[in-house]
């Protein structure tokens, strides 16, 4: 079954959620699994009837006493399945580094979380011919120090994430297919991968047809309910 991983991000505020919430209600996911992944303080408002809920963040830290954190210990109790760990936007604007993936995936695992670890170059890694390397050291410096279990690897090229520009097919296949070759030769397992970046409704339907992704990592297209069930309407086509 794919997946459909619904990043809201920074977006919406409650009376959104709240309406968003009522439609969700209606939409019935059959053949796609549907993850909605609100802000945190929104978390709770979800009651998973038919999808399930991701966090955007988790606690790199595990037993300390820190204003402003959350534990997984805490989403664990709100029914929380997926976090979202290594996001570019993350990597970028709070300079998140691989220990902190690495410390954040730990605490994930541990309480049963599983994880969406996301990858991608930049168009200057992409121009330069490094694409392959760049993907290559953010599987390995980060996947060689925790458990390979409940990961799933979010393929997000860092030019293509709220741009409007998406690699073309082949590119994706062929870049997606060198992450799970890599993966399955490290580390002796297969994970799923997924795609993400400039997805809607207008382009799911072609991105499906690429057998080798495993589903998708949604943003901006993800927050507008009639865009979501149009997505879902394409992939279960
Ligand atoms: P986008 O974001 O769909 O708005 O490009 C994807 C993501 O950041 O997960």
């Amino acid at each position: 079954m794919k997946y459909l991983v619904c990043n809201f991000k920074n977006k919406l505020v409650k009376d959104d959620i709240v309406k968003y919430n009522n439609r969700l209600s209606e939409i019935s996911a059959k053949k796609v699994k549907l993850v909605v992944v609100p802000s945190l303080p929104f978390l709770a408002f979800f009651d998973k009837n038919g999808y399930s809920i991701g966090s955007q963040d988790i606690s790199s830290f595990m037993d300390k006493t820190i204003t402003g954190e959350v534990t997984g210990e805490q989403l664990k109790s709100l029914g929380v399945e997926y976090v979202i760990v290594g996001h570019s936007e993350r990597r970028e604007y709070r300079h998140e580094i691989n220990i902190d993936f690495i410390n954040k995936i730990n605490n994930a695992i541990y309480n049963d979380i599983k994880v969406i670890y996301c990858i991608g170059e930049t168009l200057k890694e992409k121009e330069d011919g490094n694409t392959y390397m760049v993907l290559e050291k953010q599987i390995s410096e980060v996947l060689n120090n925790v458990e390979i279990k409940n990961i799933i690897i979010a393929y997000e090229p860092v030019w293509a994430v709220g741009t409007g520009v998406r690699p073309k097919n082949k590119e994706l296949k062929e870049n997606i297919e060198f992450i799970k070759d890599i993966i399955e030769e490290k580390y002796d397992t297969k994970l799923e991968v997924l795609y993400g970046g400039s997805i809607n409704a207008s382009n799911i339907g072609e991105l499906n047809t690429i057998k080798c992704i495993d589903g998708f990592l949604v943003g901006g297209a993800s927050t507008d309910i009639n865009s979501l069930e149009n997505m879902l309407l394409e992939i279960e086509k």
